[in-house]
């Protein structure tokens, strides 16, 4: 079976939840892309050129510990912009989407660029307000000693940089499912989320 949900929205919105919770339920592959850039930045932060990170990017890179730093994240949405990075990145993502038996992916671009067929697209959005109370309180419920005008500052400054990058930027699909989970739990997001999924699955 060859199904793909591609899970897209800005930083901190409850996409990464969502895309681990449908991939559990439905016995999806998951991948967020976010720490392919996330390892880039890691590298290009040690000295790397991002470009040649990008093309030598190992899948341990993938489960190294520190990608979740402030300094990573900032980094991430650096790397990001520079279209020979994301270039290196689309055969990955692309043979994930499509492997055989069905994948999640969460990320940016996954509706729009990556996997423009895929059966499923969500568009997952909050207020950078409560994304930045949401990302806060994950960083240990002290900011880990960022205060939480600091988290908002960065999640707009990583909003402004992924939405007005030139190559691939942060927007709907036009056919996404749009879910602004401001006003919602995360369990009701996913909810949401999983019976969009469900009335798509083939089957
Ligand atoms: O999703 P996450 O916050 O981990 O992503 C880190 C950074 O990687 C984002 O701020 C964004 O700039 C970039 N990214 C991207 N395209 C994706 C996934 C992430 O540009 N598909």
């Amino acid at each position: 079976m060859i199904f793909t949900v591609a899970i897209d929205g800005p930083a901190a919105a409850g996409k990464g939840t969502i895309a681990r919770d449908i991939a559990r339920r439905f016995g999806l592959a998951h991948l967020d892309s976010g720490l392919l850039y996330r390892a880039v930045a890691r590298r290009a932060l040690s000295g790397e050129a991002a470009e040649a990170a990008a093309k030598g990017l190992d899948p341990s890179d993938l489960s190294e510990a520190g990608l979740r730093t402030a300094a990573v994240s900032a980094e991430a949405s650096r790397v990001a912009a520079i279209p020979a990075v994301r270039e290196a990145l689309i055969d990955f993502q692309r043979g994930f989407a499509r492997r055989d038996g069905g994948a999640v992916i969460d990320g940016r671009d996954i509706g729009t660029v990556i996997c423009p067929e895929a059966e499923v697209k969500l568009f997952v959005t909050a207020s950078a307000e409560v994304r930045a109370e949401r990302r806060w309180r994950e960083l240990g419920g002290d900011g880990a000693g960022q205060s939480l005008a600091d988290v908002l500052d960065d999640v707009h400054a990583r909003d402004r940089r992924d939405m007005e990058r030139a190559t691939s930027p942060l927007v709907a699909a036009p056919d996404a499912l749009e879910l602004d989970t401001s006003l919602m739990s995360i369990a009701e997001a996913v909810e949401a989320a999983a019976a969009h999924v469900a009335a798509r699955l083939p089957g």
